[in-house]
This record gives structure tokens, C-alpha cells and sequence, in this order.
């Protein structure tokens, strides 16, 4: 029997198409691509202003000058969520009074941070376990600072 025999030539196209079902190109596996990694910044009110999740962008807060990125509770602090007054805002007093109202925020954005000075031990309690339960579930990216302070970033 010759070696191109009928069946010998079936089987060499046989594994000639799966040579080439084996080596094909294929398309290069793209990996969705994730966050851009976080910096710690210094901010001043106005610039965590922008942090407020209109549009596309991240939601940030800050408890007691330290920022937190609530990007991933969008739900609660992005617009039309209960705690949108908190995006891009001072959230402490607002925390310490268990109160989301508009009042409860700085309205000199350009003034001296709130101090907090006039809170009662309740409030005080109040604000250190939202500020754990931050820490536990959000990431700090950043510092709040006043205007003007020797460590806000010029503008
Ligand atoms: C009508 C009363 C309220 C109801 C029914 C309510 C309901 C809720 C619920 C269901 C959650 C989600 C809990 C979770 O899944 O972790 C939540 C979280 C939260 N609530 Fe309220 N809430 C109320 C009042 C308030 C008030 C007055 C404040 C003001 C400080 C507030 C601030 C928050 C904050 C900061 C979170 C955490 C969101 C996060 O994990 O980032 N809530 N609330």
C-alpha cells in the first residue's frame, strides 16, 4: 500500500486542521482595567469640592481632616443618594449630629476648618464610630487642610 493512500491523506489533513485550530492567533486577552491607583493629596475644601461623584468622577468625604474615597458607596453619597450633602465635603459635624441636613456643613469654603470644638461626648462617640467604620470600609487618600494653611498645594 503506498504512504499517500487515500486514508493516510485524510488523516494528514486531519491533523493539519488540528495543527492550525491549535496554533491560531488568537485575539489578545484584554483585562478590564481597574481604578487609577490612589495618591494621598493634601486638599482644601474647594478642591474636595470636585470630589462630589457628578459625572463620572470619585466621591469624596472627610471625617475630622482626613479624606476618605466613598467611591465605592456611590449609592449613598453620589447624586441623588440620602447622603449626597456629604460628597465632597467636611461630613464630621454632620456625622457627630446623626444629621445629613445642609446646615450641618461648612459655608465658608475658603474659612477656617470646622472645629468641632462644641461637641458633647455623645456627638464625639458618635463621630469616632463612623470614622471606624470608615477606616474599616474606605480608603484615606488624603488630608483636609484649610485655605491658606502652609500645607495646602498652591492653586
Ligand atoms: C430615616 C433614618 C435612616 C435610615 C432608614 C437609614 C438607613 C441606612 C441604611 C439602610 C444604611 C446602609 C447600611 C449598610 O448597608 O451598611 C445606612 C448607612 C448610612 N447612613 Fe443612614 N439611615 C438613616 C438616617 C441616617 C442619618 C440621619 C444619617 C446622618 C449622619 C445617616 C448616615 C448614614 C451613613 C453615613 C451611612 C453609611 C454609608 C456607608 O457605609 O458608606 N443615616 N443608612
Amino acid at each position: 500500500m503506498s504512504v499517500a493512500s487515500p486514508i493516510n491523506l485524510i488523516l494528514l489533513s486531519l491533523f493539519a486542521v488540528l495543527l492550525y485550530f491549535h496554533f491560531r492567533p488568537r485575539q489578545p486577552v484584554s483585562l478590564p482595567s481597574g481604578p487609577p491607583p490612589a495618591v494621598f493629596r493634601i486638599y482644601t475644601p474647594t478642591k474636595l469640592l470636585e470630589f462630589n461623584g457628578q459625572g463620572d468622577r470619585s466621591v469624596y468625604l472627610a471625617v475630622r481632616g482626613r479624606v476618605f474615597d466613598v467611591t465605592p458607596g456611590k449609592n449613598f453619597y453620589g447624586p441623588g443618594g440620602p447622603y449626597e450633602n456629604f460628597a465632597g465635603r467636611d461630613a464630621s459635624r454632620g456625622l457627630a449630629n446623626q444629621s445629613f441636613d445642609e446646615d450641618m456643613l461648612t459655608k465658608d469654603l475658603s474659612g477656617p476648618l470646622d472645629d468641632l470644638k462644641d461637641l458633647d461626648q455623645d456627638q464625639l462617640e458618635n463621630l469616632q464610630s463612623w470614622e471606624e467604620r470608615f477606616s474599616e470600609k474606605y480608603l484615606v487618600v488624603g488630608k483636609l487642610v484649610a485655605e491658606g494653611d502652609p500645607e495646602a498645594p498652591a492653586s
